[in-house]
């Protein structure tokens, strides 16, 4: 099987008489894997399309063009297309350029981050903040320095947590235990067990493929009887949750318990880059001695500047997140009454159960094709094997119309491919 097929890929001709070449048999006998596997991942290749959210242009294989709706978006609130959020971006590049012109250890800060910063801080209210290039960098460099600087520190990490946060206690060299999934029961038996020695609860508030919710005061109330310090992954909520948008824990009133709360700029806030916010000497700390902070060129100043509009938007305005919530909810009644596996959820992830790799993607491509809907199929790693879905994200711009052909299709799909209805029960497959 070749390996490159139909991946979204543009391979140059191969150069045949480089030695290297020999190699590629490594990389296809890895790809073959992935084929054999069901795990091969194929990315369509679309445009979007400024003040037309969520339609889209969608780059068919054989080079034709058409218009599709995107159900799958990470842009919750279409932020990434808000006239002040793209005014701003375009104002600071004319102004600015389009580099950062180097790290900051070599370059300096730019202007527009140190605002970005401040803004941030004040959104937690917490003394300071630090930007990253993504929210996954500021995930692995920022938890496996906080840890690394703890002497003896053993960090408690939810089972569900992001791959960023696994990678963040592993690079910190620290003893990890794992807590079952919001299980406050075992998390209370490991901080126990633990006795006195340094602690970091890493958890996050909003799990982006069930759409369920951490109880953050609880486990702060553990931290503060066992003497833990905790860390908070807001990515899925910043922009979304609370009267200004700093996420469930400004929601739930429990913002000024947690120590470190991270987050991206990338999804609510519709641009780029990732953040943490804490005392002004964790992030001090962070800055003076996190690898992927210090190596790396930092964020653009125009798209800094893009941040901090998306965030003082969204800090005085609540009413995409009002729209927001209400389109989500009315997606989970119709998809619900039109008799499909709908994962119960409080937020706005709306997952579709398929239970199987090949029927998810079949499903997920039957979408695209034949109605012009783009749902990415979500399967392992991601998920684990027998829980595939279909991760539906609803935004402030689907409207009623939307979301009538998004059913209509998913009904029609569903018949088609038979896929399993609501009522079934979706079990993770044993390795
Ligand atoms: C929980 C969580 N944390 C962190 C990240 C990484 O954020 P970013 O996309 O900004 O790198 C993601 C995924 O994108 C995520 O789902």
């Amino acid at each position: 099987m070749p390996a490159q097929r139909n991946s979204g890929l543009s391979l140059a001709p191969l150069a045949e008489a480089r030695a290297g070449a020999g190699y590629d048999r490594f990389f296809r006998n890895a790809l073959e894997s992935l084929h054999s596997e069901r795990r091969y991942r194929v990315f369509a290749d679309i445009e979007r399309i400024s003040g037309r959210f969520p339609t889209a242009r969608w780059r068919r294989p054989d080079g034709a063009v058409s218009e599709i709706t995107v159900w799958c978006s990470n842009d919750y609130l279409g932020m990434g297309q808000h006239p002040e959020v793209v005014g701003a971006m375009v104002e600071t590049a004319g102004r600015c350029g389009v580099g950062a012109g180097g790290t900051r250890n070599i370059a300096g800060n730019n202007s527009p981050l140190v605002d970005l910063e401040r803004e941030l801080a004040d959104l937690h209210g917490k003394e300071a903040g630090l930007v990253f290039t993504s929210g996954y960098v500021s995930n692995q460099a920022g938890i496996s320095t906080i840890a690394k600087l703890i002497p003896n520190c053993l960090i408690l990490s939810d089972a569900f947590n992001h791959n960023s946060m696994i990678e963040g206690v592993r690079h910190s060299g620290c003893e990890k235990k794992i807590f079952r999934h919001n299980d406050l029961g075992h998390l209370e038996e490991l901080l126990r067990e633990a006795g006195d020695r340094p602690k970091l609860i890493a958890f996050e508030s909003v799990y982006s493929m069930d759409g369920d919710v951490a109880p953050i005061g609880r486990i702060c109330d553990l931290a503060d009887r066992y003497g833990a310090m905790t860390y908070l992954d807001e990515v899925h909520a910043v922009g979304l949750y609370g009267p200004r948008g700093a996420g469930i824990a400004e929601r739930d009133g429990v913002m000024d318990r947690v120590d470190v709360i991270e987050g991206t700029l990338a999804k609510g806030f519709g641009c780029v880059g990732g953040y943490i916010t804490a005392s002004a000497a964790i992030c001090d700390a962070v800055r003076s001695f996190a690898a992927g902070f210090i190596f790396t060129t930092a964020l653009p100043p125009a798209v800094a500047a893009a941040a901090t509009a998306s965030v003082r938007y969204l800090k005085r305005s609540g009413a995409e997140r009002a729209a927001h919530q209400r389109q989500a909810a009315a997606t989970k009644v119709a998809l619900e009454a039109a008799g499909l596996p709908v994962l119960p959820t409080d937020t706005h992830i709306v997952p579709v159960m398929v239970g199987d790799a090949e029927l998810c993607k079949a499903a997920a491509d039957h979408l695209l094709e034949r109605h012009g809907i783009y749902i990415q199929p979500i399967n392992y790693p991601t998920v684990p094997r027998g829980t595939e879905r279909l991760r539906i994200t609803p935004s402030p711009f689907h409207d009623a119309a939307h979301i009538a052909r998004l059913t209509e299709a998913l009904a029609e799909t569903w018949a088609t491919l038979a896929l399993p209805k609501a009522g079934t029960v979706f079990v993770e497959a044993a390795e």
